[in-house]
C-alpha cells in the first residue's frame, strides 16, 4: 500500500474545512490507519470501536495483540461511553490535565471491543492536547486507538520522519504536525484501584498528580529489577525502546568520574574494532573521544531532554553504531520518566563510574 503523507498546521482550530483531516476522517471511517502528531509522540491511530481496526494496528506494529491500546477522546462524553465507575479523583485530574499527556485506566464498558484492550476488561483513555490529533477526534467524531506510532521494540517516533522510517507502505496515511513537544509517553495512571497507582511515569509527575488528589502509589512492578514482580501495563514488561546498538548508563557521583569512566570504555570497545556512540549533555560532550557523540540537550532542561531522547536513539541506529554509552539522569519529576526510558532502551544495562 502506499502510505500518504500530509502536513497540517500544528495550530489548527476552529471548524475552517481541512482536506487533509477529511481525508484522514474517510481512511478512518473504513477501518483504516493514520499515523498522527500529539503532544508526546506520534499516534498510529485507528477507530477504536473498530476490532478490525485494532487488529491492523497490533499488525502494522508487529504488537503482541495482549498489549492494550490508549483510546484518544475529545470531550467528556466519550469518556462515559467507554468508561466506568469513574471515582471522582478522576474528574479532578481530567480537569487539571487533560487535554494533555496523562492517561488513565478504569473498567471498560461493553462498547470497547476486546481487542482494543488486548483482552483487558479495563480501557485506557487520554485526551491529547496536540491541535491535530484533538481535531482529527472532535471533527470525525471517531474515538482513536493509538499506541505509538514506531515498529514494537523501536524508539517512539517523536518526528513524521520517524514513523515513516518505520511504517511506510504498512499504513495508509501520516498526518505530519512537525515534531512532538515533550517526546516521551503519557503518565499512566489506574483509576481502578482505591490509590491512583502510576503505571508509567511521563512529564506529569506524582507530585503534580498529588497535589490534585492526594495519595498516588507507584506500581510496584515499575521500580523493581526482579523479574517475578511484573509490571501492570502491559506493555512495561517488554524491552522497548531499544536503538540498535548495545547500550550502558554509566552512573557516578562527579562528572569527571563517568567521562572518565565511559572514555576508557569506549577506547576498549575501539580496540575490537567497534563503531562507538556516547549520548552526553552539552557541557560534557566536548571531553568523550567516541565515534559518535550526540548531545541530548543541557542536564538542566529535563523538557529538552525529554524531547530529544528518542530522536537521539534513532540517530545512533543511523550513524550505525555498535554500542552506545550513555549519561545518566537523577532527580525527580521528569528527570525519573527519562531514566525509565532510557533504562530500558539499555535493557537494564546500568555501570556505577568509580568515584575518584
Ligand atoms: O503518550 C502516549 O500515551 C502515546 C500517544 C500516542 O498517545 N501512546 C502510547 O501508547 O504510548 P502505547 O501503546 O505505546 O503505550 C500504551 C501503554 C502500554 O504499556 C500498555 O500496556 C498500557 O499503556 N495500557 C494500555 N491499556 C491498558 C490497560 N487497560 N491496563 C494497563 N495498561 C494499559
Ligand atoms: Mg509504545
Amino acid at each position: 500500500m502506499d502510505t500518504i503523507i500530509e502536513k497540517v498546521d500544528s495550530h489548527i482550530t476552529g471548524n475552517e474545512p481541512n482536506a487533509a483531516l477529511d481525508a484522514a476522517t474517510e481512511i478512518l471511517k473504513k477501518g483504516g490507519l493514520v499515523a498522527i502528531p500529539t503532544e508526546t509522540v506520534y499516534g498510529l491511530a485507528g477507530d477504536a470501536l473498530n476490532p478490525d481496526a485494532a487488529r491492523k494496528i497490533y499488525e502494522a506494529k508487529g504488537r503482541p495483540s495482549d498489549n492494550p491500546l490508549i483510546v484518544h477522546i475529545a470531550n467528556e462524553e466519550d469518556l462515559k461511553k467507554i468508561a466506568k465507575d469513574i471515582p471522582e479523583a478522576a474528574y479532578k485530574l481530567m480537569d487539571v490535565f487533560w487535554p494533555g499527556p496523562m492517561t488513565m485506566i478504569f473498567n471498560k464498558t461493553a462498547l470497547v471491543p476486546s481487542t482494543t484492550t488486548g483482552g483487558l476488561e479495563t480501557v485506557a483513555v487520554r485526551m491529547p492536547s496536540h491541535h491535530v490529533a484533538y481535531e482529527l477526534i472532535r471533527r470525525s467524531g471517531i474515538m482513536l486507538a493509538a499506541p505509538s506510532a514506531n515498529t514494537s521494540g523501536r524508539p517512539s517516533p517523536t518526528d513524521a520522519a520517524h514513523v515513516k522510517e518505520d511504517l511506510d507502505g504498512k499504513i495508509d496515511m501520516i498526518l505530519d504536525g512537525g515534531a512532538c513537544h515533550y517526546g516521551i509517553e503519557s503518565t499512566i495512571i489506574d483509576m481502578t484501584s482505591d490509590v491512583p497507582t502510576i503505571l508509567r511515569p511521563g512529564y506529569i509527575t506524582r507530585d503534580m498528580l498529588e497535589e490534585v488528589v492526594g495519595k498516588v502509589q507507584v506500581d510496584p512492578g515499575l521500580e523493581s529489577t526482579s523479574l517475578n514482580i511484573r509490571p501492570k501495563a502491559p506493555g512495561m514488561k517488554y524491552t522497548h525502546y531499544a536503538p540498535k546498538g548495545i547500550m550502558y548508563i554509566v552512573e557516578g557521583s562527579s562528572a569527571n568520574g563517568i567521562i572518565r569512566c565511559i572514555n576508557r570504555m569506549v577506547k576498549e570497545r575501539q580496540a575490537a574494532g567497534c563503531k562507538v556512540g556516547v549520548l552526553a549533555t552539552r557541557r560534557n560532550a566536548s571531553a568523550y573521544e567516541a565515534d559518535e557523540v550526540i548531545v541530548i540537550g543541557d542536564r538542566e532542561d529535563e523538557l529538552m531532554i525529554s524531547s530529544n531522547l528518542y530522536r537521539a536513539l534513532r540517530e545512533f541506529d543511523t550513524r550505525g553504531v555498535d554500542y552506545i554509552y550513555s549519561e545518566s539522569f537523577e532527580g525527580d519529576g521528569l528527570g525519573d520518566a527519562i531514566m525509565n526510558r532510557l533504562i530500558k532502551a539499555a535493557g537494564h544495562r546500568v555501570i556505577q563510574a568509580p568515584t575518584i
